[in-house]
């Protein structure tokens, strides 16, 4: 999808589609409140060509709600669709991200190859904001995950063009748009990883992907198999492959910008399993296809990677990816063993299905290694998070307030959602191994915060974050603005918690 900035006249416009948006302003209760839909431009010629649909009482402006007009009187374009953003008191700039969206989603299967999306004009839509936030959401949006359909059509939308105001602060929007493209394109570069099956996407194919992208944004990139792990005594990370005759992959990215030599240097560490069977603990063969998703945490820090090394923010940061792939097999792990970890902790092995937190146990002590200051991870770690919180939030947890902050301040721009959840001693004691120093698994209650306490261990004091999204990374069923598939979350948060340095 090509994208592109105007600031010419809305309704000078020509284009196949123009869409706007519209926002219910009715403010009372009851049965005689009826909604007051109003469109969020001032192009008296666009206002004119709505007034008739919208007094009628048809269209309510709901969250995605989409109206399409054909050739409205007084407008070049040739179709004009209004997507509601819902009542005025709720609507945020992630609801403009969901609006472009869900635009891009209607356009592309009614074979219509371009559109324009009005930029709207409302006081607490910040234009820079939203600007960037709409092209993220078109790009989103365009995305569908049909990659191995042998009669695919590319149905995409060729052409997605942002119409700002006339009157809008251009740096301002010009900047924040090409921002919007880096970031739309570096989430779709993770969903793609992620939607790959595990036969397409080994350990060691994640590696060349990681590397590919590292060499076109200019990160320097290391990928380190076995015998590296070995020399690292990273114990814990290797029992998980032990049995697959698919190699683990250790990815090192880098990002070092120039002139930058003091100060934090964040490391980013992410789960790559690119398939997890559970191994001799193996899971139930229902739903089992989805677990070529459980590197979605790696994939999230690769986009993250990418973005930041497109956006040059002034801090060092070392992305790594655990890869490796989780199989019963006559050399597979096996319960009751006992592992030990890079940190030299040893770990008694529980569950072999509890494998993200044995790599990221090496993961993140190796980030340390490299000498990361602090420390944020992102996994598909446990069903519990889904649990507690559906799939509607992902689960963040955190050993230090000021880090954490970041965190939260970050998530006002990435629009993603997470809500935080505790780390304890209580939940830290339910992980104590009777033969040796813990276990990795605490049982099935608190099994989100059992996990995070487990990876605490091999953080030893650092600030540090850490993000479930098992319950996230997958969408199951399309929503108007996202397809099912891939989410990709994650992405934005991480790199706007990278900026906050
Ligand atoms: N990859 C799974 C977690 C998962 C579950 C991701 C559902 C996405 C959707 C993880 O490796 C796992 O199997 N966790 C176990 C941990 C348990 C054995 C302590 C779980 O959640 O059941
Ligand atoms: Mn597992
Ligand atoms: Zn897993």
């Amino acid at each position: 999808m090509r994208t592109q900035l105007t600031f010419a006249n809305f309704s000078g416009i020509e284009t196949e589609l123009l869409a706007v948006l519209a926002t219910d302003t009715q403010t009372g209760k009851g049965p005689d409140a009826k909604p007051e839909p109003v469109l969020l431009t001032s192009d008296a010629a666009v206002k004119a060509a709505a007034a008739a649909v919208l007094a009628s009482g048809e269209y309510k402006a709901g969250a995605n709600e989409t109206l399409l007009l054909h050739a409205p009187a007084g407008v070049a374009a040739k179709r004009l669709l209004i997507v509601g953003l819902g009542k005025q008191g709720k609507v945020t700039v992630n609801s403009v991200r969901n609006a472009a969206g869900t635009a891009v989603r209607f356009t592309k299967p009614r074979g219509i190859r371009e559109l324009v999306f009005a930029l709207p004009e409302a006081e607490a839509l910040e234009p820079g904001l939203c600007a960037r936030a709409a092209v993220e959401g078109a790009l989103v949006g365009d995305y569908d995950p049909d990659t191995y359909r042998s009669d695919r059509k590319d149905l995409s939308v060729q052409s997605f063009t942002l119409a700002a105001p006339g009157k809008s602060n251009k740096k301002t929007v010009e900047a924040a748009f090409a921002e919007g493209v880096i970031v739309g394109e570096s989430q779709n570069f993770t969903r793609a990883l992620v939607n790959e099956p595990g036969n397409k996407l080994t350990p060691t194919i994640l590696g060349q992907r990681a590397a590919a992208m590292a060499a076109e944004v200019g990160l320097k990139a290391e990928v380190y198999s076995t015998e590296k792990l070995h020399e690292l005594k990273m114990g814990a990370f290797w029992s998980v492959s032990q049995g697959s005759e698919e190699a683990p992959v250790l990815i090192v990215v880098r990002y070092e910008p120039e002139g930058v030599t003091g100060g934090p240097v964040l490391g980013l560490v992410g789960k790559g399993i690119t398939f997890d069977t559970g191994g001799i603990s193996i899971k139930p063969s229902d739903s089992m296809e989805k677990m070529k998703y459980d590197m979605a945490g790696g994939a999230a820090m690769l986009g993250a990677m990418r973005a930041i090394a497109l956006l040059k923010p002034k801090v060092r940061v070392i992305g790594i990816v655990c890869a490796a792939e989780n199989m019963p097999d006559g050399k597979a792990q096996k319960p009751g063993d006992v592992q030990t970890a890079m940190s030299g902790k040893t770990i008694e092995i529980i569950s072999t299905d509890a494998e993200g937190r044995l790599v990221l146990a090496d993961g993140l002590a190796y980030a340390r290694q490299l000498g990361a200051t602090h420390l944020i991870d992102a996994a598909t770690l446990t069903g519990a998070v889904g649990v507690a919180l559906g799939k509607v939030n992902a689960g963040v947890f955190s050993n230090d307030e000021e880090t954490y902050g970041k965190f939260q301040s970050a998530l006002q721009v990435s629009g993603e959602k997470f809500w935080r959840l505790p780390l304890d001693e209580e939940y830290a004691e339910l992980i104590k191994s009777d033969i040796g120093d813990i276990k990795n698994t605490g049982g099935r209650f608190g099994g989100a915060s059992t996990a995070a306490e487990f990876l605490k261990v091999f953080v030893e004091e650092r600030p540090w974050i850490h993000l479930d999204i098992a319950g996230m990374a997958w969408v199951d069923e399309t929503r108007p603005y996202i397809a099912k598939g891939p989410s990709g979350i994650g992405v934005r948060s991480i790199l706007e918690w990278v900026r906050r340095f």
